[in-house]
């Protein structure tokens, strides 16, 4: 699926997501996991932040500047209202060029979306937007080879696509990342999140 057809998707479903969200706990202790390898705590972006702003809230608590990026309309300007102080992206994460560099980068529940052949491009980039000791936590589908899957919630169909976990552990090594978390948090599902360092 077209990440502009991700997007629309998105949008029909962004005051749902914020409601459902805000005051949720998914993923604030994988966060928090994350945030505890930083060693410098100066820019932070959530790519894919969706509408509920619960970890921009958490990354400006431990005292990053917080940049935040999503490819849904909707999704922005709702996550915008709670949150002003922090600069908004409206942009596909294919298309985005970092021009500056992260002490840490969040890509929670929003790769996974990505086109097959984009997974590759993409964690490139963002081991590559990652200060020296700059930690990036993403999830993505488990398992040792790529697949492509769709699933519905709230009425809409969404694709996810996954290289793999050794593709990814590849790629991140390849590009001065070292793997310091990897667990299936969501075990039956096929679910795993990553925590990654750049060594230099
Ligand atoms: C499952 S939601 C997760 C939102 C947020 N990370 C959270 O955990 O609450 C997926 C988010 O990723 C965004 N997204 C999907 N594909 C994207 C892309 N290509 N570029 C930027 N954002 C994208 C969607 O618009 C949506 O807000």
């Amino acid at each position: 699926m077209h990440p502009e057809e991700t997007a629309a998707r998105y949008d029909r479903i962004a005051k749902w997501w914020q409601t459902q969200h805000q005051d949720s706990l998914y993923g604030i202790a994988q966060l928090e996991r994350a945030i505890k390898f930083t060693s410098k705590k100066h820019l932070a972006i959530d790519l894919g932040c969706g509408s509920s702003g619960r970890f921009l809230k958490i990354l400006s608590e431990h005292g990053f500047q917080v940049e935040a990026l999503d490819i849904s309309e909707k999704m922005i300007d709702l996550a915008k209202q709670l949150h002003p102080d922090i600069t908004f992206y409206r942009e596909d994460i294919c298309c985005w060029t970092p021009s500056k560099s992260y002490s840490l980068i969040v890509a929670w529940d929003s790769t996974f979306h990505l086109p097959l052949d984009m997974q590759e491009p993409v964690t490139k980039k963002l081991c590559d937007a990652l200060e020296p000791g700059g930690v990036l936590i993403f999830t993505c589908g488990g398992g040792a080879r790529q697949c492509e899957v769709s699933g519905a919630f709230q009425g809409q169909e969404f694709e996810y696509s996954t290289l793999g976990v050794n593709a990814f552990l590849k790629i991140l090594s390849e590009h001065h990342c070292t793997c310091l978390h990897l667990e299936y948090d969501q075990y039956p599902e096929n679910h795993v999140y990553i925590i990654a360092q750049k060594t230099r």
